[in-house]
């Protein structure tokens, strides 16, 4: 029998290409090619499997060039890279690995938590520039603060575990959370309504859909309480830009920390240069540990597909 031949098209962990290996699996590990769509296309056709972090775009157009391919994994969670309808059209699997980067995911979201709460990066600038502007960085506390927690599923409900070890109320609103969890996870399941009326930071934590797009638009930022800090590094697309921009101009809203943005790789956006809004370039997930746990999953999960079908 010969043997499955995967491609690896971006910058993925070595872990990944050694367990191909060890599963007698032909592996090519061409970390930049996925961003050559042209050299994608005219190669693809060799290839049983893909694997991808974010930069390699498996478009309709990149599918019909791939005779061969029956499984597709992503490094990471989200999928938003992949045509999964013209994925599914063709047979193709789509599959992710939704564990491996949800703690460093959460631990983000609580770094620039505290981040915008202190100013921490403009401080941090201000002391290096030989300033001492020790009364222009007046910050918050969080102890006693209200977090409301958009989307309490896996990353998200790290990110309230962490925020009650912080003695934050926590109150979460998420349509599949029931009662019964919410009251294990000491968290209080409200309304989206209710979560903008009463929370001083707010944390998005939802894939990005037709349902959750805009989830944040100007009506609903209008509805947040003055004051409140908006982090979100779960997907751009959750937040008007725009109208978040004009609402920290007019100081209602006094902070917002983003680590995803609605256009990326995000060269120019409406909250750049903006004050006590911190930003950072999709790190959600860069970690060691993460990057070795997403790419060990996808290579195993890929290997078992290709060698069982399972
Ligand atoms: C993910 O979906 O896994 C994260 O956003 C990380 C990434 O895309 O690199």
């Amino acid at each position: 029998m010969t043997k499955p031949k995967v491609l690896v098209s971006d910058k993925l962990s070595p872990t990944a290409v050694q367990i191909f290996r060890d599963r007698g699996i032909d592996v090519d590990f061409e970390p930049d090619l996925g961003k050559d769509k042209d050299k994608l296309a005219e190669v693809i056709g060799q290839y049983d499997g893909l694997a991808i972090r974010s930069a390699t775009k498996v478009t309709e157009s990149i599918l019909r060039h791939a005779g061969k391919l029956r499984v597709v994994g992503r490094a990471g969670i989200g999928t938003d890279n992949v045509d999964k309808d013209a994925a599914s059209k063709k047979g193709v699997i789509v599959m992710n690995t939704p564990f491996g980067n949800m703690i460093t995911t959460a631990e983000h979201a609580i770094a620039m938590m505290f981040a915008v709460a202190r100013q921490i990066p403009e401080a941090s600038a201000s002391t290096h520039a030989g300033k001492w502007e020790k009364s222009k960085f007046m910050g918050v506390e969080l102890t006693s603060k209200t977090l409301g927690v958009i989307g309490a599923g896996n990353i998200g409900g790290i990110v309230c575990d962490r925020a009650r070890g912080l003695k934050m109320k926590v109150v979460a609103y998420d349509p599949f959370l029931s009662e019964d969890k919410a009251q294990k996870m000491g968290v209080e399941k409200v309304e989206l309504d209710e979560l903008l009326a009463r929370a001083d930071f707010i944390t998005l934590h939802v894939p990005l859909t037709d349902t959750t797009r805009n989830i944040l638009s100007a009506e609903n930022l209008a509805k947040t309480r003055k004051g409140v800090r908006i982090i979100n590094c779960a997907r751009g697309g959750l937040v008007d830009e725009e109208a978040l921009a004009e609402m920290l101009k007019s100081g209602h809203v006094a902070g917002a920390a983003f680590d995803v943005f609605s256009k990326e790789p995000a060269t120019e956006n409406p909250l750049f240069g903006l004050p006590n809004v911190v930003c950072t370039p999709h790190l959600g997930a860069a970690t060691t540990e993460a990057q070795e746990n997403v790419a060990l999953q996808v290579a195993e999960q890929m290997s078992d597909y290709l060698l069982t079908g399972a």
